[in-house]
């Protein structure tokens, strides 16, 4: 017989998620609806995406005064802005007179001028002008501001954060510099950076990017013939998660071909093999010998997303006369697997929505699927 998994009228209770929270090989994903639920996306909008540090982009996006980013967080408008202090900061981008969309897209600008009736504010997020406010009793530049954000930039990444009370970044990140120190982020240089919208929820773009389990399936023609070894998932302090693979050969590339030099200063793990790191919610950072690659995931509602996806070189490399030439070897590995990636995720959420769809078992192959959903409900505050 067969039973419709119809979405609850209380999709945030408990009991609904007791399956989830036992050990992996014991529970089951999460209810279909979480990857549909206007009412679950509404939840993470606030308990996930307002209150913890979210990436993104690279500071050599706001590589001088005036350069700024824009994007949209879970329903939020934000600009990163670097100010002629050389400092970057986020904003709220929505006009504080009736609430315009202040910028758009990437770009310079001296100031931050709305389009509708010409509020100016500084690159520190200060009115400075409001022509037409004069006869407004008791009105003042001081006090219409732009709402601010909490930015902090970690190894060239730059985080946003909503919430004042939130801890600060390197409480959030704990022992993840730690554990990467070997790659010297600090001494790499952004080099590419491309994006997508896509019809699927966050969380499916996440899991997917973490398991392993769906390579021999949706790369088999790419990375699928790259050897992989099944090691334990790496928990730390702060709030991530990661794999660690052992092999030969930089993962960037597909495999037998040869790139660029390594790292100087790879030493232990890192010398071996590589890290594909989740630092939740969204940010996953792939480190591998030569480079540095990452998905950055905006949610954009419960059924779409935009993914955002940046690789970084050594300085070094960067400078090289052959850089060019070289480089065009990696960005075909990444953009025939994530395609592939992207294309499963769209696919995995058309089946999801069916009316019919149940939570699922999980492999051994998927720990940090069941990880994150294990964060997600904790982040919610749906106690186990
Ligand atoms: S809405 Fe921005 S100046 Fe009016
Ligand atoms: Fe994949």
């Amino acid at each position: 017989m067969a039973i419709r998994g119809e979405q609850p009228d209380h999709v945030l209770d408990p009991l609904h998620f007791a399956a989830v929270r036992r050990p992996l090989l014991q529970a089951e994903s999460l209810p279909p609806w979480c990857y549909m639920s206007e009412a679950f996306y509404a939840r993470e909008a606030r308990a996930i995406f307002g209150r913890g540090w979210n990436f993104v982009g690279h500071a050599d996006q706001l590589a001088g005064a005036g350069a700024y980013v824009t994007g949209v967080l879970a329903g939020v408008p934000f600009i990163v802005v670097r100010g002629a202090d050389g400092i970057i900061r986020g904003f709220a981008n929505t006009c504080r007179h009736r609430g315009a969309l202040l910028m758009e897209g990437t770009g310079q600008a001296s100031a931050i001028r709305c389009p509708y009736h010409s509020w100016t504010y500084d690159l520190t997020g200060r009115l400075r002008g409001a022509a037409g406010m004069e006869h407004t009793e008791g009105f003042s530049l001081a006090e219409n501001g732009l709402v601010a954000f909490r930015a902090e930039v970690w190894a060239g990444l730059v985080f946003l954060c909503m919430d004042a009370q939130a801890e600060p970044l390197a409480a959030y990140l704990g022992d993840l510099p730690a554990l990467l120190a070997p790659y010297a982020i600090d001494d790499m240089t952004l080099v590419r950076l491309k994006s997508w919208d896509l019809a699927c929820n966050w969380k499916l773009y996440v899991e997917n990017a973490m398991e392993s389990y769906h390579v021999p399936t949706v790369h088999t023609k790419t990375i699928q013939r790259q050897a992989r070894d099944i090691n334990p998932p790496l928990f730390g302090q702060g709030q991530w998660c990661g794999l660690f693979t052992r092999h030969t050969g930089s993962r960037a590339l597909e495999a037998g071909e040869t790139g660029f030099p390594y790292i100087p200063s790879l030493q232990g793990d890192s010398a071996e093999g590589t890290h594909y790191i989740l630092l939740y919610p969204t940010t996953m950072l792939a480190l591998t010998f030569d480079c540095m690659w990452w998905l950055e995931v905006y949610p954009a509602g419960p059924l779409h997303c935009q993914v955002r996806s940046g690789a970084c070189f050594p300085k070094a490399v960067r400078a090289r006369s052959d850089f060019d030439t070289v480089v065009e070897k990696y960005y075909r590995r990444w953009d025939r697997s994530i395609v592939e990636d992207n294309d499963i995720s769209e696919i995995q959420q058309r089946g999801l929505s069916s009316p019919f769809a149940r939570a699922g078992r999980y492999s051994h192959l998927e720990p940090l699927v069941h990880s994150l959903a294990n964060w997600v409900l904790d982040r919610m505050e749906i106690a186990p």
